[in-house]
């Protein structure tokens, strides 16, 4: 227990929680040694014994084959979302994430040129959301003053550009299924980046990735570890927009250690999230990509729309705005 506060006060919050687990573990194994063969002690009544409370033969051997099976699909499934927590809970508002801009290097209006700041856009898009908030965002930064440059990265792998090369996908499900693996070992693919994504003129880079297995989708990670990620990124400030249904904390967190680790500055995040709970948003989601257009519902239960909610401009114009006035431009 000791150890496990003395990691978490080193921020090694891994080794903490392994430390905790030992330590209840070790707490609960002791408690039911002492008391073997009893599991419950009493002084008056005749006390619960191992032998007494044990299920049936057959009702342990259900019990154990139904926990083999299950736990390894819950441990997995729940992976994505506990890790998200430990960097901000999950929500459905957009919201701002660790420091604003005005945190970071103040950046000037005009250079000694006394040229407009430059921003460009780098983005991946399947089904346009990512694309959507860039265009919001960037009508505000032009308004601002500001030159914007768009940088949409193509997708041509050859083991997916086949499933990613139609929307509808032809299957919905297995459409998206053979990214799982490759995205939980955060692979990387091929990809053709547009020239606009290849020169360090900028003086603010804004990224935008949408969600694929909890993590920044292959295709932006694939770009982020490129050299030419690195001459667009290095030295200059950047932030970051997450387009998903649900989970956005590890794909923000995963752009902004890349974007860093190519000599970036990172200044702000923000996460435009879909309607609804967790299976009707998915359901949601995946009738969308088996269809291409919205219903009501799927599988007969009632769905609400996919795709980035009606208002997400607002935050959108919000967050471009105060990226403006990081760059010094004047309302
Ligand atoms: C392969 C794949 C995996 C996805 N996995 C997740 C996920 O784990 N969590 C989530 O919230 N959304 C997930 N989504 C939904 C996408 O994040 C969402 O559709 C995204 O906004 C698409 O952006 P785009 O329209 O710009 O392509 C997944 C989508 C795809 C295609």
């Amino acid at each position: 227990m000791a150890a496990a506060a003395l990691f978490l006060r080193a921020r090694h919050e891994g080794r903490s929680f392994a430390g905790t687990a030992v330590s209840i573990g070790f707490v609960v194994l002791s408690i039911f040694t002492n008391l073997y063969p009893q599991v419950r002690a009493s002084r008056t009544s005749c006390s619960l014994t191992v032998a007494k409370t044990a299920s049936a033969h057959y009702t342990l051997t259900v019990m154990t084959v139904v926990i083999a099976v299950l736990l390894p699909v819950v441990c997995i499934y729940r992976a994505g979302p506990s890790w998200s927590s430990a960097t901000g809970s999950p929500s459905r508002t957009p919201h701002r994430h660790q420091q604003g801009p005005t945190k970071g290097k103040r950046m000037s209006m005009d250079d000694a040129n006394g040229r407009r700041p430059r921003v460009l856009f780098v983005y991946y898009t399947h089904t346009n959301q990512a694309q959507i908030v860039c265009e919001s965002m960037a009508e505000v930064l032009r308004a601002r003053g500001c030159e914007v440059s768009k940088a949409g990265i193509e997708f041509t792998d050859p083991h997916y550009a086949k499933n990613f090369s139609v929307f509808p996908f032809k299957h919905a499900v297995f459409g998206i299924l053979p990214l799982l693996w490759p995205q939980v070992r955060r692979k990387t693919g091929r990809i053709r980046i547009p020239d606009e994504a290849k020169t360090s003129s900028y003086d603010l880079i804004c990224l935008g990735s949408p969600t694929w297995f909890f993590r920044t989708c292959m295709p932006l990670r694939s770009y982020l570890k490129s050299d030419e990620a690195r001459t667009v990124l290095a030295g200059k400030p950047f932030a970051a927009y997450v387009v998903c249904r649900r989970y956005w904390s590890i794909n923000l967190k995963e752009v902004r250690t890349l974007g860093t680790s190519q000599g970036g500055e990172y200044l702000d995040g923000i996460r435009f999230t879909y309607e609804g709970g967790q299976i009707r948003s998915l359901l949601s989601l995946l009738s969308y990509f088996g269809k291409g257009e919205m219903r009501e519902r799927s599988l007969g239960i009632k769905i609400p729309p996919t795709n980035l909610k009606p208002d997400f401009d607002d935050p959108a114009h919000a967050f471009a705005n105060k990226l403006a006035d990081g760059l010094g431009q004047s309302q």
